[in-house]
């Protein structure tokens, strides 16, 4: 149980913040396939090193990434210190295969750091415990690995002790030289690649010693596939603090075996990447995402939304304009995200309820003909608002509504001219006070 307190007392301000930004930035962005083209193309160390030669992101400038994430009304953000490919964007002292050796010749996650600090964001690190670089990291045979058929690594001899030495002394960095961190998001296990095989107890009772407020995700014994122990009453001391769905919004939130709720942040790409894409330019809309970050609060869950820089080090235009859009609705419409959660009632047919103590929020998707009815607010509404200006809305009794005694009912026009059309196609917030 204390175990779960202590879940609960740490991850206190992530579920307040509710929204951040996933940087996912690093040597894949020129090949420009996705984060795991080393593996798909199943190419060698020796190829892929021709994209380390190169790298030399001229336009990086974190500063204006940290103020696109603010201005999108995100409070944190996650970056890739080291992905699969095990090229390191922090200055290790571990490694010669990192972003200071490189043309770009700095510690390119200090500057995220510095930057997304001074404009008060919360700062995290994704940290793969995957390495496709790593000698000692098991090659022939391996789920994952490029080299996992190719028969010239078969006898290859390997010491996944030395790795696991490697892996926790970066770990150790990183806990080490930015200052508080809050957030680790460790990427990912499999099949026996799980738990205790990365020393799962040590490496957590470490990073707890360095960084005892960090909150850390479930991956260490989990990854998208599945949530581990988290979700049961019982969860092993490396079972994390929160649930990391991927590309899904679980259905009925996350709860445990108890029933009670599980923290969980779901992280979902803009297009269908995480690295950068030069040719998927299937984004989502920013409808669909403010929706979506609509739908986790209901379901007391976080969003995490990606970017995939390219190589020169700019987030795309199309992702930058998608975060514009989400901060113009945010600067409206933040009061119905930050601090809120499920609310007491069930989802409406127009869209979700979000609520923060006493203030519940409609967050209506779809307008009605005429009348917009609310089920279980009778007697209970002290004020109504329209949240993104604070005008007043008044409940109306109209003629054909005499049979639905339990509902109340609200609209956008006039009492002599209902309409079917809504303030914001987005997402229209209205803002119910209820009595105490
Ligand atoms: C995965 C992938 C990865 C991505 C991550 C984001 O498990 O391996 O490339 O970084 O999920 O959640």
């Amino acid at each position: 149980m204390k175990l779960i307190d202590e879940r609960n007392t740490r991850t206190r301000w992530f579920l307040k913040d509710r929204f951040g930004m996933f940087i996912h930035w690093g040597l894949y962005s020129i090949p420009a396939r996705g984060e795991w083209v080393m593996t798909n193309e199943k190419m060698s160390k020796e190829k892929y090193k021709q994209y380390f030669d190169e790298f030399d992101p001229i336009n990086y400038d974190p500063k204006s990434w940290a103020k696109a994430a603010k201005h999108a009304g995100m409070k944190y953000a996650v970056m890739t210190a080291k992905h699969h490919d095990g090229f390191c964007l922090f200055d290790s002292k571990l490694t010669d295969y990192k972003a200071t050796n490189t043309k770009a010749k700095k510690d390119l996650i200090k500057e995220y750091v510095d930057a997304f600090r001074s404009e008060g964001l919360k700062i995290g690190f994704y940290y793969s415990i995957i390495d496709w670089h790593h000698d000692d990291f098991p090659h022939y045979g391996d789920k994952h690995h490029p080299m996992r058929d190719n028969e010239k690594y078969k006898d290859l001899d390997h010491d996944f002790e030395k790795y696991l030495e490697y892996m926790h002394g970066q770990v150790h960095e990183l806990c080490t030289n930015y200052g508080k961190i809050d957030i680790l998001w460790f990427d990912f296990s499999y099949d026996d690649m799980v738990g205790e095989k990365w020393r799962a107890t040590e490496l957590i009772n470490m990073v707890r010693s360095l960084q005892p407020d960090v909150i850390i995700d479930n991956r260490l014994e989990a990854s998208g596939e599945n949530s581990g122990s988290i979700l049961t009453n019982n969860p092993s001391f490396f079972a994390g603090d929160f649930a990391s769905p991927e590309q899904i919004i679980p259905p009925e939130g996350i709860v445990d075996e108890n029933g009670n709720t599980v923290p969980w942040e779901a992280c979902i790409t803009m297009n269908n990447h995480w690295g950068y894409s030069s040719t998927d330019k299937n984004f989502k809309s920013p409808k669909m995402i403010i929706r979506k970050l609509v739908e986790c609060i209901s379901k007391n869950g976080n969003l995490l939304l990606n970017v995939g820089p390219n190589a020169k080090g700019e987030i795309p235009s199309e992702s930058i304009n998608i975060l514009d859009t989400i901060g113009k609705w945010m600067m409206q419409n933040s009061s119905s995200i930050y601090n809120c959660g499920k609310s007491c009632l069930q989802k409406p047919e127009w869209g979700y309820f979000t609520q923060n103590q006493n203030k519940l929020y409609a967050h209506i998707f779809e307008g009605s003909i005429g009348p917009l009815g609310i089920q279980g607010l009778n007697d209970k509404v002290k004020k109504i608002r329209l949240l993104s200006d604070g005008s007043e809305l008044k409940l109306i009794k109209p003629w054909n509504t005499m049979d639905y005694n339990d509902y109340i009912f609200i609209n956008f026009g006039t009492p002599e001219h209902l309409t079917y059309s809504l303030p914001d196609e987005i997402d229209t917030v209205v803002e119910f006070e209820l009595l105490d």
